[in-house]
């Protein structure tokens, strides 16, 4: 008992802290970043044409519909003059010009990519996918959005150039930070025979990194449990995702009317639930086989407003490394540090389930895998069948308390012991993080 205290004190004090720190770091991603870089491409008579590369080197945060914002403000009193593969929301003031009339005069041009099918005299390659950009490790070669713009009053070398300044990412909502403008080497790029190199005339990069705090006060997704070794059905914690919207839910009797007449109202449509998370992960453990076992998986939407396209589900869990068969969903081992293999990506087969539909009888996604126990770690004690951790869409699951896991019959003991290890890691994280 005192242990149990102990650990969730500590537990609640880690993830205080770790949510007030805000800070970009993601342990099952730690290089994990969104590159933005620009290549001058030519010098034109007041300025110059740049291509500019979004690059999602995230492994498993994606960029979903309605896609990307990007803004920045310019160092000097630059203009664009032309752009392919994106537009600027908003043209601006260019009452100073007569005759030639800039695209965008904006002082913080806004940038949004161009939908799908945008006329092909508009487009460049990597263009046009309405700002959706799949993460690196869901498709490294689809991982990148680009455009060109060509801008004026600028400097014309690489000496007069000032780079642009305080770029912002919406991807599609906040949560990216971005750094100033760095000079770096060249871009090379190889001519389409192979047999010729060519280099921008300059290149700079921007590193935006992702905190699911600036994204979200409070958590978006929880985690409930069931076995077929304990009846209970562990639900998500109660007001996992905080309960200050209680007001503003949708009630079953509500459903009716508002599903297919406000489904176009601005802010969540989230169903009322206990946990009043969007997203709900369930774990269960269904089979046992005597040298397998089988996890059934199921994310459920209850956010009547939203379709999660290319949805991801990340879990850390010690049996991962011996994952034998996933049906029903891609899975791709993730290995932030190469000694352990804990880690994998979840996420739909095209066509079939990388849609998750909103609330409603379609609003859920499930698979079954199957793992091959290695019979030196493998126990159906202290909930070691249940993930350490769960992220849906990049962001991270809350899991309910670990003295309340599924447990087997006749382990009444087990649970001060799974307790004071898991304080006993916390405290181990915490060393390392301080
Ligand atoms: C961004 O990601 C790339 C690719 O993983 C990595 O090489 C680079 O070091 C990262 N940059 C930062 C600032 O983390
Ligand atoms: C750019 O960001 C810095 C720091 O956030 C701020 O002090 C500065 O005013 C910003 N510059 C412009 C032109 O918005
Ligand atoms: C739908 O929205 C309109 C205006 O936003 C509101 O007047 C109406 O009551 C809403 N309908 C329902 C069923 O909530
Ligand atoms: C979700 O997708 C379905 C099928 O494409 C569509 O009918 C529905 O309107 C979408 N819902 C929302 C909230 O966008
Ligand atoms: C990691 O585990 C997966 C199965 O879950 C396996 O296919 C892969 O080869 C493993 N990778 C390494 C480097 O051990
Ligand atoms: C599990 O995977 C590890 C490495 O990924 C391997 O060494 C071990 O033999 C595997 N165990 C079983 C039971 O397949
Ligand atoms: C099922 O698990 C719960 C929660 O850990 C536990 O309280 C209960 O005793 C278990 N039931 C059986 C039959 O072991």
């Amino acid at each position: 008992m005192v242990f149990n205290t102990y650990a969730h004190l500590v537990s609640s004090v880690f993830f205080i802290v770790l949510f007030a720190h805000a800070e970009a770091y993601d342990p099952l991603d730690p290089t994990g970043n969104i590159t933005i870089k620009w290549d001058v491409i030519s010098w034109t008579a007041d300025g110059y044409v740049a291509t500019v590369t979004m690059t999602n080197y995230q492994m498993y945060r994606h960029i979903m519909s309605p896609g990307w914002t990007m803004g920045w403000v310019w160092a000097k009193k630059e203009v664009i003059w032309s752009m392919l593969g994106a537009e600027a929301t908003e043209q601006g003031d260019c009452s100073k010009y007569k005759g030639n009339i800039p695209y965008c005069c904006e002082k913080k041009p806004t940038i949004v990519d161009l939908l799908p099918g945008a006329p092909y005299n508009q487009q460049v390659a990597n263009c046009c996918m309405g700002g959706v950009v799949p993460s690196w490790g869901q498709d490294p070669s689809a991982a990148i959005s680009s455009f060109q713009l060509s801008v004026g009053n600028s400097g014309t070398s690489s000496k007069t150039v000032k780079l642009p300044k305080n770029f912002t990412l919406n991807g599609p909502g906040p949560g990216y930070t971005c750094s100033q403008p760095v000079t770096v080497t060249p871009t090379l790029f190889l001519t389409s025979d192979g047999r010729r190199q060519t280099q921008a005339l300059m290149t700079w990069n921007v590193v935006c990194t992702y905190s699911q705090f600036l994204a979200s006060p409070s958590p978006t997704c929880c985690v409930s449990m069931s076995s077929f070794y304990n009846s209970t059905i562990v639900t998500c914690p109660t007001c996992a995702c905080g309960c200050q919207n209680r007001e503003n839910c949708i009630t079953d009797s509500k459903i009716q009317s508002i599903v297919g007449e406000n489904t176009t109202t601005n802010g969540p449509l989230l169903q009322c639930t206990q946990h009043m998370c969007p997203i709900r992960v369930h774990w269960h453990v269904k089979l046992n086989y005597v040298s397998y076992w089988r996890v059934k998986m199921s994310i459920t939407n209850f956010n009547y407003g939203l379709n999660y396209t290319q949805w991801t589900l990340v879990v850390q869990h010690p049996n991962l490394n011996n994952v034998t068969q996933v049906f029903s969903f891609n899975y791709q081992p993730l290995m932030p540090y190469k000694s352990t293999n804990d880690t994998g990506m979840f996420y739909g087969l095209k066509f079939y389930n990388d849609l998750l539909m909103e609330d409603g009888p379609n609003g859920n996604v499930q698979s079954e895998m199957l793992l091959e126990k290695d019979m030196n770690t493998f126990t159906w004690d202290n909930g070691w069948a249940f993930p350490r951790k769960v992220y849906f869409n990049g962001d991270e699951c809350v899991m309910p308390p670990p003295d309340s896991y599924p447990m087997p019959p006749n382990s009444a003991n087990a649970n001060p012991i799974a307790s004071s290890t898991l304080s006993a890691s916390v405290l181990l994280i915490l060393l390392v993080f301080w």
